[in-house]
């Protein structure tokens, strides 16, 4: 008998020991009361999954940073299939200082996954590949159980053309997530890099459009399409299901930020 055998043999046992491994890792997080002007951010994404920070740049600065991106030879393309570049460690360049640097934002991802926080990745991406693509990200998926908050600014106006992703409100949470949890637990492995260890790893999480559609019918869950004049911010907190959608026009870029708790990257 094979891992996999047993394990699909064994599935109530599997739950039973990853329910324990998630009550000790959420008896280790020590979250803090977020300061008064930040709380309304905090609350939301407790509440909804997520939140929408318009202006947290303005049109100028989003410009600006846009004319700073590098050119496309400095940029690697994304090993988990969505054909997107990227290009890691920006926080190193000139330029994005206001995003990568944002007190505000340190302070939101302090108070939603406590004082040992860490920002895992801060990265320019550039979606260039129009259509449709076969890849994990375009299936409502959730990237993990453990906490995940991921923040992109956008650099131009992001509309219903440009790649918009789509977040299923209030999905963060809720007995019906188990299963998945457990499966991604048990069976999600990374490489040395925190990437999927292999093409088909990166498809664990993902959820089937009717099986989408029925935790909407019995949760009331909704779709949010995260659209926004450029300078606009989204905070999410990636444990709730989203997705990405097609790119309809030449090019989508924004910047990326995501706060994991530390040594939890996995
Ligand atoms: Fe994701």
């Amino acid at each position: 008998m094979n891992r996999h055998f047993i394990e699909s043999q064994l599935g109530f046992i599997t739950t039973l020991i990853f329910l324990e491994r998630k009550r000790r890792y959420f008896s280790n997080v020590k979250t803090i009361r977020p300061p008064d002007h930040l709380r309304g951010h905090v609350d939301r994404i407790k509440r909804d999954g997520f939140v929408v920070i318009p202006d947290f740049v303005s049109k100028q600065t989003a410009a600006r940073m846009l004319a700073c991106v590098p050119d496309e030879s400095s940029f690697e393309e994304s090993v988990e299939g969505d054909r997107a570049l990227f290009y890691l460690n920006a926080h190193t360049l000139s330029g994005f200082s206001e995003f990568f640097n944002s007190q505000l934002l340190g302070d939101i991802a302090k108070a939603y996954i406590g004082n040992d926080v860490i920002s895992l990745r801060r990265s320019i991406e550039w979606r260039r590949t129009k259509g449709q693509v076969i890849a994990c990200d375009r299936m409502y998926h959730m990237d993990t159980w453990k906490h995940r908050l991921k923040a992109f600014l956008y650099l131009h106006d992001v509309g219903m053309d440009e790649a918009p992703m789509i977040y299923l409100k209030g999905s963060h949470e809720g007995a019906w997530r188990l299963p998945m949890e457990a499966r991604i637990d048990a069976r999600y492995k990374t490489n040395d890099r925190g990437y999927a260890a292999s093409p088909d790893l990166a498809f664990i999480g993902c959820y089937w459009p009717y099986e989408v559609n029925e935790f909407k019918t019995l949760y009331g869950l909704q779709d949010v399409i995260c659209t926004g004049p450029a300078g606009t911010l989204i905070i999410f907190d990636s444990r709730g299901l989203h997705r990405a959608t097609e790119l309809k026009c030449p090019y989508r870029k924004l910047l990326i930020n995501y706060w994991i708790k530390k040594g939890n990257h996995t």
